[in-house]
């Protein structure tokens, strides 16, 4: 009998996060991150983010997204804010919509002018962003926090203090982490904390983590990465894989490439050519092929153009054969399979 977790699904529309009892979530979510336009401090929001963040947010309600991503440190805290207006101006009930934010970054200069960029996860900090979180979304609470990025320095007991008490003062409901490694995600687990999710860089055009789980002998893999097995921590323990980036940055799908054009180009031909054939838009096959994995990944996407939003959820409505989706992956690494 296998221990392996399931993760269920409702004819690929929904997700259900194993470790979170009763935490069902759309397959795609929409990433917030550029919605308050600009990330220099001062520079308020302006009448045309404001209006691209409302066409994006009305797209993917009516497309029955439910998922938000955020984190305090997005358009510093202007990002948040504006969800938050247009949640309430658009009357969207609170309990319909699932709010994730993350915390643990710290810009440089803040909060006093000499400090370096670097990752917080002191109880102050992590407790003190989720209540100015709030504050700037208008809620009362977050259906779930991340821990941005892995602050060197944290003691994952305290950590899990921080956590304790948000939830029991019901202000966070669910915890996951963000750009974990699988040393990490174990050392975290020996203190008691396994995160519901783990949020990852993770595209056609940034393949290490599966390059990880494809060494030979004597070959590393393509970018010399060291085996990493994370996409493997997450599926034998039922941890859900959030992919940011998913579109690659559109680069595959439009976008002219300003870096590794011959691979990059090589990868948006194929991905036009199987996009053709399936009748959906180059969009759809790079979300896809995320979908495709076993690991039942979520992907987290970024723009914020209707048109785009539409393209990305068509990819629900297409399976890729194994031979596609191998074809593209090799495309996107760049070198063979051993
Ligand atoms: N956990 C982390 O460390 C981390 C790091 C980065 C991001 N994230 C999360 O992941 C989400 C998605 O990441 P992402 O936005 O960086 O990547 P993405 O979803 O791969 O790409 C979206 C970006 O690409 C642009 N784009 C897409 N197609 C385009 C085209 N044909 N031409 C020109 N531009 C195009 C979009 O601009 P338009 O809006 O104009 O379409 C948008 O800026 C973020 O919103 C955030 O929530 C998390």
């Amino acid at each position: 009998m296998s221990n392996l977790p399931v993760f269920s699904t409702d004819g690929g529309q929904t997700l259900a996060y194993p470790l979170a009892s009763g935490f069902t979530a759309s397959r795609l979510g929409l990433g917030c991150m550029q919605f308050g336009g600009s990330w220099e401090a001062g520079v308020p929001i302006s009448s045309g983010d404001r209006a691209r963040a409302r066409a994006a947010l009305e797209t993917v309600l009516e497309l029955g997204w439910d998922f938000f991503d955020h984190a305090d440190i997005y358009c510093r805290g202007k990002s948040e804010q504006l969800f938050g207006e247009l949640i309430r101006e658009m009357k969207v009930p609170r309990e319909s919509i699932i709010v994730q934010d993350k915390c643990g970054i710290r810009f440089p200069g803040e909060p006093n002018g000499d400090e370096p960029h670097r990752f917080d996860f002191s109880r102050e900090h992590i407790i003190a962003s989720v209540d100015q979180s709030l504050k700037r979304l208008g809620m009362e609470y977050l259906d779930c926090l991340l821990l941005h990025r892995p602050d060197l320095l944290a003691d994952p007991h305290e950590v899990m203090e921080a956590i304790a008490s948000l939830h029991a003062s019901g202000k966070v409901a669910y915890f996951g982490v963000s750009n974990f490694t699988p040393p990490l995600l174990d050392l975290y687990r020996e203190a008691g904390f396994t995160p519901v999710a783990n949020q990852i860089e993770l595209n056609l055009l940034r393949t290490s983590l599966l390059d990880s789980s494809v060494v030979s002998q004597d070959r590393l893999p393509a970018d010399g990465h060291p085996a990493d097995g994370t996409l493997e921590w997450h599926r034998m323990r039922g941890v859900v894989t959030q992919a940011w980036a998913p579109m690659a940055y559109g680069y595959l799908s439009g976008r002219e490439p300003d870096w590794d054009p011959e691979r990059v180009g090589k990868t948006a031909s194929l991905v036009k050519e199987i996009a053709t054939k399936h009748e959906v838009a180059p969009e759809a096959v790079v979300i896809a092929w995320l979908l495709r994995h076993p690991a039942m990944i979520q992907p987290i996407i970024g723009t914020r153009e209707p048109s785009r939003l539409r393209a990305c959820h068509q990819a629900l409505s297409i399976q890729l054969s194994r031979e596609e989706w191998y074809a593209l992956y090799l495309a996107g690494r760049g070198t063979p399979l051993p």
